[in-house]
């Protein structure tokens, strides 16, 4: 049975005193870590005093992004090396924002992907559709390229531990989220593609989020579903009430 993982995405949110007090509130809420993954991703900024601070507690931090790169020079990255060394598990590679406004492409996404594995990270890769392309019927083989991509090179341990987000563009804070039936059937085109590169038992394995506006009121429909394994959440993980009601549902 897979595992499901709750992560928050904070994006450019909180200060250093708020992210430190969501922290210390939620810490001893999270469930426990055998029924579900609790991950917050904070701004980079703040890794190292969350993790010192959610030391043998169930609640993770994880980053938002990172360079390909081990080192060198590139103004204002950030490292897996440097992330790892800071006691970081998880890292979102290729978050539909990244692709939007920073120029990350499947090939780039591909090489963070690959990068956080070798540096002992656990990657969320986002993948998912715009409006334009889901009304024209692309929703599939959208998704479907993204996935093939994004995996291109990976062991198949590796595809087993990564976590895959479907994030339908059109749903991320707009309030509007897919019905838990059509986020399912292409969390569902998600793992069939993950068997057709791999194999059965990989796509078995892989664990595959639902993003878009997850809140309490519909995250018990959400992981009802068969491929649904978990959410990505932006706004819903600001507050700690609405952030630790997920945890729950998650577990
Ligand atoms: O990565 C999570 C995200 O993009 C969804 O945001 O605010 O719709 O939950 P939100």
């Amino acid at each position: 049975m897979r595992k499901p993982i709750i992560a928050g995405n904070w994006k450019m949110y909180k200060t250093a005193a708020e992210a430190k007090q969501f922290v210390e509130e939620v810490k001893g809420l999270a469930p426990d870590a055998s029924k579900v993954d609790s991950v917050i991703c904070a701004p980079a900024l703040y890794l190292q005093q969350l993790v010192a601070s959610t030391e043998s507690s169930a609640l993770q931090i994880g980053a938002q992004t990172m360079h390909e790169e081990k080192e060198g020079a590139f103004t204002g990255e950030v490292s897996p090396v440097q992330l790892k060394d800071l006691g970081v598990n998880y890292v979102i590679i290729g978050h539909s924002e990244r692709r939007q406004y920073f120029n990350e492409t499947d090939q780039s996404v591909n090489k963070k992907v690959v990068a956080a594995f070798e540096h002992g990270l656990t990657p969320i890769m986002c993948v998912g559709e715009t409006l334009e392309q889901r009304e024209s019927g692309e929703t599939g083989s959208v998704v479907e390229a993204q996935v093939e991509a994004g995996l291109a090179g990976l062991s198949e341990q590796q595809a087993s531990e990564l976590v895959i987000a479907y994030e339908p563009i059109w749903a991320i804070g707009t309030g509007k989220t897919a019905t838990a039936e059509d986020a399912n059937e292409v969390c569902g085109i998600i793992r069939k593609k993950v068997a057709s590169l791999f194999n059965e038992e990989t796509a078995q394995n892989i664990r595959i989020q639902y993003g878009g506006s997850v809140k309490p009121a519909n995250i018990e429909e959400l992981m009802g579903m068969e491929h649904i394994d978990g959410a990505l959440v932006g706004g819903a993980s600001l507050e700690t009430d609405s952030f630790v009601k997920l945890l729950e549902a998650g577990s």
